[in-house]
């Protein structure tokens, strides 16, 4: 078959993961899925930064909307980020023109995602988001399509590698809140502005992704109860540390009667429970169904955890496997209930 043609908006961290990715990968893909795929055009603001990839065989667009549009490519892979602009318009821009969307951007799907996904039912596109959930974790799939069998109680976990890698960071190596930040911003872990990282809206964005596969829930992004650790010291993760707890960054997501109850906030994590032991960029996600409750552990951010994401649906498209976005028809998503009330006993 010929190969799947793509178009990357977006040539960060991820964008250059996907593209080395691809260039190693692509022999072994095109066997497994039958056909190869190829990056034939992107776009990026600065087309002169140096990138550590070959960007010699591909076209450039003008544009993220005129490279959504552009009829030389199958499948349009959204990595510019925010949740407006011209992330969003590009996303509704390829699914209007029937393309399949692949991205990594929690903060468009939480906000716009129902919108996205009834504009994916109607033109018959769809939209492939595990890049946008616990990086390199398959947390997506595992929700939407390996679970199904189970009835869920509760989603939770370490959903920003940004704060865990600040908060093991501080605490093992004593150093300040913002040296952690700015290292894990070098590394390529942080968002474009760290504020989304630090006090718990990544965290969030993800988590009501999360709420929806799970549950079938379409929550408020602006309703869910958020804290973040920008307050979090040295002292308090010592003093957390001699009572036989670890400082975490929790996001749960948990029934409650026919509601679901939404909340982030640092959470004191009894030291001998496995997330406690999760450390640095590193996330986890614990699932807890009437048949199966597990925990998936593994690197939450960064380019080629994430490109590993992208590039797994990129996998599926090639060899046609067909999902609904979030697993349910749009027209079957209910409301999460009220706001969270705010706890305090563990994750
Ligand atoms: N800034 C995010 C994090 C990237 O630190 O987890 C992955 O979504």
């Amino acid at each position: 078959a010929p190969p799947l043609k793509i178009g990357i908006a977006g040539l960060g961290t991820v964008g250059a993961g996907v593209m080395r990715m691809l260039a190693r990968r692509n022999d072994e893909i095109a066997a497994r899925c039958g056909r190869a795929v190829e990056v034939v055009a992107v776009s990026a603001r600065d087309r002169s930064r140096s990138r550590d990839c070959d960007l010699s065989s591909v076209r450039w667009a003008e544009s993220p909307v005129a490279l959504a549009r552009d009829p030389g490519i199958d499948v349009f892979v959204e990595l510019i980020g925010g949740s407006d602009g011209a992330a969003r318009e590009a996303v509704a821009a390829a699914l209007e023109a029937g393309k399949p969307v692949v991205t990594a951007n929690k903060a468009l799907l939480a906000h716009h995602g129902v919108a996205l996904a009834t504009l994916a039912e109607q033109n018959g596109a769809g939209i492939h988001f595990e890049a946008a959930v616990a990086g390199g974790i398959p947390i997506v799939k595992t929700l939407r399509e390996a679970l199904l069998g189970n009835r869920m109680a509760r989603v939770s976990g370490i959903l920003n590698g940004t704060c865990n890698y600040i908060l093991t960071k501080m605490r093992e190596e004593g150093l300040s809140f913002e040296t952690c930040l700015a290292e894990a911003q070098q590394l390529g872990y942080a968002e474009a502005d760290p504020s989304f990282d630090v006090d718990g809206f990544d965290t969030a964005h993800k988590l009501a992704l999360l709420a929806t596969l799970a549950f079938g829930v379409q929550p408020d992004p602006g309703a869910i109860h958020v804290e973040g650790i920008r307050s979090i010291t040295l002292a308090d993760l010592d003093a957390a540390d001699e009572l036989g707890y670890r400082v975490k960054l929790l996001g749960v997501a948990a029934r409650a009667g026919d509601e679901v109850e939404l909340r982030v906030h640092p959470t004191m994590v009894p030291k001998h429970w496995p997330i406690a032991q999760v450390s640095g960029v590193t996330n986890a996600v614990a699932v807890d169904g009437d048949a199966v409750a597990l925990t998936l552990v593994g690197p939450g951010a960064g380019g080629d955890a994430t490109a590993s994401a992208v590039v797994g649906d990129l996998c599926d498209l090639a060899a046609a496997r067909v999902s609904r976005p979030f697993g349910w028809p749009v027209a079957r998503l209910r409301p999460a209930g009220k706001p969270a009330i705010q706890r305090h006993e563990g994750g």
